[in-house]
């Protein structure tokens, strides 16, 4: 509407103003012109910004009364977490993610997205370093770096942790100050690389409130989801972050958990649950990323 009284009032100079510089030569050529017209401004209808999207509300899941595991995806966000997203959405299903905090930093908008579509978003260090070999110092600042990335990104705090090769100890326990969660199932997806072990795996193996461990920074970990919830589901599970696994339990800072089924095992003097960080836990010298 401001245009055409430029053009009535103040001719082809303006017009050409008004039409070549967008909003600013618009108001330009509008405020010189207030005082020749008169006339009310014209206001712009704008929209009222839409709410910013919240996260979906926590689910009230009873895993004594339903058959429960937890995907958990590690060391991401990755080139191929969208993806997986994309999987776990159109199927439902909510997981957990133990991200690194320089991870966060490059992909915060899959972080984000993650906590929008009900996952667990949860803290696996800053640069995935053995917690073991640093100071109590060095373990804290592993932590709290990721612990602010992960908010800065998502708006969320991280509850839970989980140490990178599943290397812990006493030292590290009491220096996190939040409930490790290692896994029961581990699919060794990093080492093998292959879709149809990663689906047989993932099917196959969970009991009732086991913890299975993938990467999402490995192509045919992604590949191999659709079919892993799938056969998961015929199973009858419900797949569930790892707080909601634990529902109605406290988990303890500093303590270490395996799944719903062993119940707060301590590593310290506890032999290491089966399946999971006997040897080197989630392979220290050969896990790449
Ligand atoms: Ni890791």
């Amino acid at each position: 509407m401001r245009i055409w009284h430029v053009l009535i009032v103040g001719g082809l100079l303006l017009s050409v103003a008004a039409c070549a510089g967008g909003e600013e030569s618009r108001a330009r050529a509008a405020g010189g012109l207030g005082a020749v017209s008169g006339e009310p401004r014209h206001e712009t209808r704008r929209p009222s910004p839409s709410p910013p999207p919240s996260p979906p509300p926590p689910r009230d899941i009873d895993c004594d009364q339903v058959k429960c595991v937890s995907l958990t995806f590690d060391d991401g966000p990755g080139e191929h977490t969208g993806r997986l997203l994309d999987t776990l959405k159109a199927a439902g299903v909510r997981a957990t993610f133990f991200m690194l905090g320089e991870m966060v930093r490059e992909h915060p908008d899959i972080a984000r997205r993650m906590v929008l579509e009900g996952h667990e978003v949860a803290n696996h260090t800053w640069s995935h370093q053995n917690l073991t070999g640093l100071s109590a110092a060095g373990v804290r600042s592993q932590i709290e770096r990721t612990q602010k990335a992960v908010k800065d990104a998502t708006g969320v705090e991280p509850t839970l942790m989980r140490p990178p090769y599943g290397a812990t100890d006493e030292h590290v326990g009491r220096a996190v100050g939040m409930p490790q969660i290692l896994w029961s199932v581990d699919t060794l997806d990093w080492r093998h690389r292959s879709l149809a072990r990663n689906t047989k795996v993932g099917v196959n193996e969970p009991v009732n409130g086991d913890i299975v461990l993938y990467h999402d920074i490995h192509e045919p970990t992604v590949d191999s989801i659709p079919k892993v919830v799938e056969g998961l589901k015929e199973r009858g599970f419900t797949l569930v972050t790892v707080t909601e696994m634990f529902q109605g339990e406290k988990l303890e800072p500093g303590v270490t958990y395996t799944g719903r089924a062993d119940e707060a095992a301590q590593l310290a003097g506890d032999p290491p649950p089966s399946g999971s960080p006997a040897g080197p836990p989630e392979a220290i010298t050969t896990e790449s990323r």
